[in-house]
């Protein structure tokens, strides 16, 4: 496989202090948040300065660090972190990972995190070549969101098998989602297929069932934010809606997630709890106002699809059918 590991890196961890890509104003602008405590960590992951499940747990991982460092209660500084965003279960494994080292010095915590933040680009360049072989060629694809190298350690994860899958020269189409609310498809997977020069169409998210229809796709490839263990995924709101289109017209449908994502102690989708955001979200577009004051708004930001939706999980561990009632909590084992 060539190396199509994408340059932009959106967490670092320099002389002590965390630093991120500020997700909230790409692609206009390319700023970085500093966070010196893990307050200000888990206040940059509850306003998404950073998002994407992998690199909010790889960021919790260092606020907790920096906790350690700063001599101020772990399990306070834990229990805040974990409490930033809901639905992404990386956030409490890799706070797990740390505490389960038990009281070291700060430095072997510091040094975990860095562990964690380094494993994830592996697994996604793994992930990148399981998910890449069941593509076969000329494949059509659309992704949802975005899961690339903004929002893991590096490559991706739905996206690193479509970065890959390019390079190997196996596709003829790719589209993207915008994402309502928050635009993750039209302002950062945009940006991540042009920075790398693949050619891609966007599409409004309610016009994935024109597309299917038309048969101009042969795979949906989403990321998750959490896996029970039956293989219910629960990810960005509207993979729902694209995986009941595509079972009505023929389409498959890959989730892309590391073993960190699994939770084995959720046994099916019931038992994920959906984030719920400020109906604000809704009710503007880049600052400006679009609903009129007063109009009510649910926002549930992830949606759980039922495992027999789903035809391939791909982990960096291999790949199983949950459509066909393989589990992906047996592959962690
Ligand atoms: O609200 P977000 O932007 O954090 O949601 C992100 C997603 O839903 C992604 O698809 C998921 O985290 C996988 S990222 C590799």
């Amino acid at each position: 496989m060539p190396d199509t590991a994408h340059p932009v890196r959106a967490i670092a961890f320099v002389d002590g202090v965390l630093q991120l890509l500020d997700q909230r104003a790409l692609p206009a602008a390319e700023q970085w948040v500093a966070c010196r405590t893990a307050d200000e960590a888990a206040d940059a992951i509850r306003a998404m300065v950073v998002r994407g499940a992998p690199a909010i747990g790889i960021a919790a991982a260092y606020g907790l660090a920096m906790a350690a460092a700063a001599g101020t209660d772990r399990e306070v500084a834990a229990q805040r972190l974990a409490a930033a965003r809901p639905t992404a279960v990386n956030l409490h494994w890799a706070l797990a990972r740390l505490q389960a080292l038990g009281d070291v010095p700060a430095d072997r915590l510091t040094e975990e995190a860095r562990a964690i933040h380094a494993e994830d680009l592996l697994q996604n360049q793994r992930m990148a070549e399981h998910g890449a072989t069941l593509l076969g060629r000329d494949a059509r694809v659309l992704t949802h969101c975005n899961t690339g190298a903004l929002a893991t350690g590096g490559h991706g994860t739905a996206l690193g098998v479509i970065r890959t899958a390019w390079g190997a020269g196996q596709l003829s189409a790719v589209y993207h989602t915008e994402t309502r609310p928050w635009l993750q498809g039209a302002r950062l997977t945009a940006w991540e297929l042009a920075s790398d020069g693949i050619p891609a169409t966007m599409i409004a998210d309610a016009a994935c069932g024109q597309l299917m229809a038309s048969g101009a796709l042969d795979w949906v490839i989403v990321g998750a934010d959490r896996v029970a263990a039956n293989g219910d995924t629960a990810n960005k709101i509207g993979t729902l809606t694209l995986a009941a289109c595509a079972r009505a017209f023929g389409v498959k449908v890959m989730v892309v997630a590391p073993s960190g994502t699994v939770d084995a102690d959720c046994a099916d989708g019931h038992a994920i709890p959906i984030e719920e955001r400020d109906g604000e979200e809704l009710c503007s577009i880049a600052g400006k106002r679009i609903a009129p004051e007063g109009t009510r708004v649910w926002n549930p930001v992830f949606d759980v699809t039922p495992a027999p939706m789903i035809d391939a999980f791909v982990c960096e561990r291999g790949v199983c059918r949950p459509c066909q009632g393989e589990a992906p909590a047996d592959l962690l084992r």
